[in-house]
């Protein structure tokens, strides 16, 4: 019996990801860029996996939250296939390969609200497996089968998601622009408006747009590569001003985008709303850009700020919002983490 348990942060994306030009690879229309969040031994937000693998189990076997899930499930299967394509022989001296296993993941936050579960956890369920069978090397090809924003959570910092030029998917991989501590005082606060489910999963979504939205297209050819070289170089010389105004135009232009899907999806509620207008008259009262939100495809908010502006930013949301947002606030330590994924 071989046991590998391990946690894996959610990343929280600036430019967005939207749209597959092959859905069965999970290749993205455009680059992505995100910052990941420190699992600080699962005190943030993260996904926990751990894997048995055993001669002696009967089947395959996972669970999710508790509850037990298909082990067939496609994207699963997917994982499982391009892992097993990556082991070496000579690093796994039993017979490991042939053992069936059983997976059991827990996310501690909501899952499939909008928070990046899919990111955390497949990003997770990758590296557990990676771990189990030695597998080195780049490892974010392989998340990227799961759910395509989990490519970016195998890396810690800043990372962008290239989305690459080949048909076979082998160059749409995570690279890490900088680590945590090149901007060591930038904070996320996440505010919590609603944890339940959402009603359009992000690939199914994703994929009425690319087939009905007249925007996607002129979005990822004609805005995002300029956005992205623009928010490479507002990270590269933390320039919080453009970095914020760049995060809360693209999330913006990725909910119009969902507007324009055809049936639309509406993924912010009045509260999300509210959120974005209390970000922007905060920032008119201080006369300068210090707080930018954004928001996946769910109603709850990550706001990105640095260290100074947190306290006071709390007690104001708590006097604006006093009951219609059941907050969870990921302060301290929630700069974006400095390195690999930890093992416990
Ligand atoms: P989110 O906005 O939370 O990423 P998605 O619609 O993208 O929502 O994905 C949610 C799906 O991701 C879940 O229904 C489940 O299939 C998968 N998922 C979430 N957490 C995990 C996990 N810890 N391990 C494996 N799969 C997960
Ligand atoms: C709005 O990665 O969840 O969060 O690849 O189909 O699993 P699949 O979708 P997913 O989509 C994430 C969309 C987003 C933006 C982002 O994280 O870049
Ligand atoms: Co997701």
């Amino acid at each position: 019996m071989k046991i590998v348990t391990c946690i894996a942060p959610v990343n929280i994306a600036v430019i967005k990801y939207w749209g597959k030009r092959d859905d069965e690879l999970i290749l993205p229309i455009n680059d992505s860029i995100s910052s990941t969040l420190d699992a600080k031994s699962g005190a943030n937000m993260c996904a926990k996996t751990t894997i048995m693998a055993s001669p002696n189990f009967k089947d395959n076997k996972l669970w999710l939250n508790g509850k037990e899930e298909n082990f067939d499930a496609v994207r699963l299967q997917n994982c499982l296939k391009e892992i097993k394509k990556r082991i070496n022989p000579i690093g796994n001296k039993e017979d490991i390969i042939n053992w069936n296993i059983h997976i059991c993941s827990e996310n501690n936050f909501p899952t499939a609200a909008g928070l990046a579960s899919s990111a955390a956890g497949y990003a997770c369920l990758v590296f557990a497996l990676a771990k189990l069978y030695n597998i080195e090397g780049d490892i974010s090809g392989l998340a990227r089968r799961g759910s395509g924003s989990a490519c970016r959570s195998i890396y810690g910092g800043w990372v962008k998601w290239c989305k690459g030029e080949s048909l076979d998917g082998s160059d749409s991989l995570a690279v890490q622009l900088a680590p945590t501590s090149h901007w060591p005082d930038m904070r996320i606060i996440i505010l919590v408006v609603n944890e339940s489910r959402k009603k359009h999963s992000s690939t199914n979504a994703m994929k009425t747009s690319m087939s009905t939205s007249t925007l996607l297209a002129t979005r990822a050819e004609t805005i995002v590569p300029a956005r992205i070289n623009n928010m490479e170089i507002a990270i590269k010389t933390k320039d919080f001003a453009k970095f914020a105004e760049l995060t809360m135009r693209d999330s913006n232009q990725f909910h119009a985008i969902c507007l324009d899907t055809y049936p639309p999806c509406f993924y912010l509620n009045e509260v999300s709303h509210s959120i974005i207008e209390f970000v922007h008259a905060y920032n008119d009262f201080k006369k300068s850009t210090q707080v930018a939100y954004t928001y996946d495809a769910g109603p709850n908010a990550c706001l990105y700020t640095l260290e100074n502006n947190v306290s006071e930013l709390i007690s104001i949301i708590n006097e604006v919002f006093p009951t219609s947002a059941s907050r969870e606030e990921y302060i301290k330590g929630i700069r974006v983490k400095t390195t690999e994924l930890s093992q416990v």
